[in-house]
């Protein structure tokens, strides 16, 4: 296995490649918590264990799974769904945080879903709310890019998808989402801190990945699942397991959104 983490991405694309039987994919799509349910009514043509690949490893967090299913898209495009993500918090370092959005850079896509569960600012926004990502704050201190590598974000997230997106769900709104480091769910005044700064929700993943498929030539469509509001705006503590159930109770509307998407994309 190679150091250099686009080699590894081409071994991983390879190895992707047979293990799907396919020839390329063109559209990825990366599930995160609170999203997995969005599988459950989608017909695979293919599958395999992302453990299986060079440069991934099995998921840590109960409700992050690990396996990457291939379906065919209405239009006749393969799209590879990641059922999990390794995150920064996990302490494996940031090119294993982007491996999955690399390796499916080097397999053919041109296009990537990044979708998260966060909490959000505004109350008028409940947990169930799904929000286009528009720009993000990456408040991590890392970058997945090394050396002088000036890539363009003044538009990190595309509008022509979220304009796509918006013809299959017309209401969706639009965010600035807040990447903390994690994993600690963050405190009031960092939520506060967070809205001053321009910032709608706060989550603990997606902007690195989103620097890396820019990096990469990819467009990128963000999809945040507000499943808490954010610290300090709820009356209750934060849970994991309610980040979950929010997912579990909005799955209906989530396996519309992404059965729709797949139909456009
Ligand atoms: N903060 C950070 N990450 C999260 C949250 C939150 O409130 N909810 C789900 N993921």
């Amino acid at each position: 296995m190679s150091d250099n983490p686009y080699d590894l991405a081409e071994e991983a694309a390879a190895r992707l490649r047979e293990r799907l039987g396919l020839d390329r994919i063109d559209v990825a799509l990366v599930l995160g918590s609170g999203w997995s349910s969005a599988t459950e009514v989608l017909d695979p043509i293919a599958s395999c264990e992302l453990a299986d690949l060079p440069g991934f490893s099995a998921p840590v967090v109960p409700g992050h799974g690990g396996r990457l299913i291939a379906v065919r898209t209405p239009g006749g495009r393969v799209a590879a769904i990641f059922t999990g993500r390794t995150h920064l918090y996990e302490g494996r370092g940031v090119d294993a945080v982007v491996h999955g959005v690399r390796t499916a850079a080097a397999a053919g896509a041109s296009r990537i879903v990044l979708t998260n569960g966060c909490g959000g600012l505004d109350p008028n926004r409940p947990p169930g709310t799904v929000v286009l990502i528009a720009d993000h704050l990456n408040l991590t201190g890392a970058t997945p890019l090394r050396g002088a590598r000036f890539v363009d974000l003044s538009e990190a997230y595309s509008r022509d998808l979220r304009d796509l997106a918006r013809r299959v769900e017309p209401g969706l709104g639009e965010g600035v989402y807040v990447q903390f480091h994690g994993p600690q769910f963050e405190t009031p005044a960092e939520v506060r801190m967070a809205g001053i700064l321009g910032g709608d929700l706060v989550g603990m993943s997606t902007t690195l990945e989103t620097i890396a498929a820019r990096e990469a030539g990819m467009e990128v469509l963000g999809l945040s699942l507000v499943t808490n509001l954010a610290a300090g705006l709820s009356p209750v503590p934060l849970d994991h397991h309610d980040v979950q159930e929010a997912g579990q109770e909005a799955g209906p509307r989530l396996q519309r959104l992404v059965t729709g998407l797949l139909e456009v994309l």
